[in-house]
């Protein structure tokens, strides 16, 4: 793969995505040696922009993990040369068409063997023309073309289905690679290696000794500058119906046949079909609101309309009908603006038949933690006898923080260069199938049209900075489940 030549285009190339994550994946890829040797970088946006001023951008922009002085800077100036500019318009194929020109007679005339990858960091109101363009008058004359999208994939699953059927028209799934950057993060990576590769954990993973699950996505920060995207889609949207869910399905699916994309991806869909469709009243919904004068409540961000509902946070229960998990409650919750940075995934398992020991002030559950982020670890919480002469018992961890087990913790790749890089190898389990997206928007389309009609009840109100809204624990009480602060 090394060998064979690339050109990244990157449409929204002056966008907030493209600045904050995908150049300094690029970068980050050149520095460790590996993008292929001969490669060139486009941005492509509408805004009128030097190769200078491109390159400026990346600069000025590069936050990614090898900002390391020197040899960063030497790094960069090989990487500068190769990166140019290209203004156009996203629904004009000649746009597109003057690029291939320019790239056809560039790069490619000495590199004539060149694959193409699209990297779409655009709003979605321009996928489908850009798809359109793209297929019409930007395809690799002599090599694959590989197009990278990013969420929302569709507002609902009508408007999914009709995105999918538009983008299928023009594209193959074979050329398409839907991000889910979740799915790259480290220890949602490690999920599949826990389950599949310990002989301890696959046979208690199951109805008869987990009791309940809890997936945890909280941000210590509100949508501050994003309110114009976030206040359309909502952290439903945002978040649990595709990050969160992936999770999920990866906890919850049965051992795929080989570690192949298909194959996993097909394991996913079936426990993703297996989930009862969700309705309004398996949730909790609410909105932040300012704690004091320091902080700024949801309605008062600018671009926020005064009467919105859009849920800044919200918990639901989800049940999976199979033969493994028939009356396990799988709970999430997502906020915004709550009292810490957090996505975590607690197991809590059923407590020991029988009354051999006394239960013990609240420990008599074993508990597997996995901590995506931060300060990645995974933990067993178990019942053990309290050292000398006494018999006492309390609960003691067995702990696998990373960044004392592993060096190389500290220097975990962003979630997008792993993406990135497995476009490039063609390597497909990291993104999402259009038939995970069909399953993941049967199941929360029926709430999400119940919780957005006018006459629903408004979202609960929380206060910026704190644990979340009460209604949440309800929800949670329903099923026995406490969430863990
Ligand atoms: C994005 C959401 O997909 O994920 C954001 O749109 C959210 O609202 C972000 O902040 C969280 O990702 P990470 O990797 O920063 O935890």
């Amino acid at each position: 793969v090394r060998g064979e030549p690339v050109a990244i285009i990157v449409l929204g190339a002056s966008g907030d995505l493209a600045k904050k994550k995908t150049f300094p994946a690029i970068f980050s890829l050149f520095y460790h040696g590996l993008l292929p040797t001969h490669f060139v970088l486009y941005g492509f946006a509408r805004s009128p922009m030097s190769d200078d001023q491109f390159r400026e951008l990346i600069l000025d922009t590069l936050s990614c993990r090898v900002i390391d002085g020197e040899r960063c800077q030497e790094k960069m100036n090989h990487f500068l040369p190769q990166c140019f500019y290209h203004q156009g318009d996203y629904y004009d194929a000649t746009s597109f068409g003057n690029l291939n020109d320019v790239l056809t007679h560039g790069f490619e005339m000495e590199h004539p063997k060149t694959n193409r990858l699209f990297y779409l960091a655009i709003p979605p109101k321009v996928f489908e023309a850009s798809c359109s363009n793209i297929s019409i008058n930007g395809r690799a004359h002599n090599g694959w073309t590989r197009v990278v999208v990013e969420k929302p994939f569709g507002h609902d699953l009508p408007s999914y289905r009709d995105l999918r059927s538009s983008l299928a028209s023009v594209l193959t799934e074979e050329e398409t690679f839907r991000i889910d950057h979740f799915l790259a993060k480290e220890l949602v990576q490690n999920l599949m290696t826990l389950r599949f590769a310990n002989v301890i954990f696959e046979p208690l993973w199951n109805r008869h000794h987990i009791k309940s699950v809890q997936i945890t996505f909280k941000e210590h920060f509100g949508v501050e500058g994003r309110a114009g995207y976030f206040d359309h889609v909502g952290i439903i949207r945002d978040i649990m119906q595709n990050h969160l869910l992936q999770i999920l399905s990866l906890l919850a699916m049965e051992p795929p046949v080989t570690l192949c994309a298909e194959d996993i991806r097909d394991e996913k869909v079936k426990v993703l079909r297996a989930i009862q469709p969700l309705k309004a009243s398996d949730f909790a919904t609410a909105q932040y609101a300012a704690k004091d004068s320091r902080s700024k409540g949801y309605l008062e961000d600018d671009g926020v309309p005064q009467d919105s509902r859009t849920p800044t946070f919200a918990s639901c229960v989800l049940h999976i009908n199979n033969a493994r998990w028939d009356g396990v409650p799988f709970l999430m919750r997502a906020g915004k603006a709550l009292d810490e940075r957090k996505t975590e995934i607690r197991i809590q398992f059923k407590h020991v038949p029988g009354a051999l020991f006394p239960v013990t002030n609240g420990a008599e559950h074993n508990e597997l933690v996995i901590r995506v982020q931060p300060d990645e670890a995974i933990y067993m919480k178990i019942v053990s006898k309290v050292p000398g002469l006494t018999s006492r018992m309390e609960e003691a961890r067995l702990n696998l923080f990373y960044r004392h087990a592993w060096e190389e913790s500290k220097d975990i790749p962003d979630a997008y260069e792993r993406l990135i890089l497995d476009v490039i190898q063609g390597e497909k389990s990291l993104f999402i199938r259009d038939d995970e997206l069909e399953a993941a928007w049967t199941i929360f389309t029926p709430a999400l049209e119940e919780l957005e009609d006018r006459s629903a009840p408004m979202p609960e109100v929380y206060h910026y900075g704190t644990t979340g809204p009460t209604g949440s624990d309800v929800l949670a009480e329903k099923y026995d489940v406490h969430w863990s602060n």
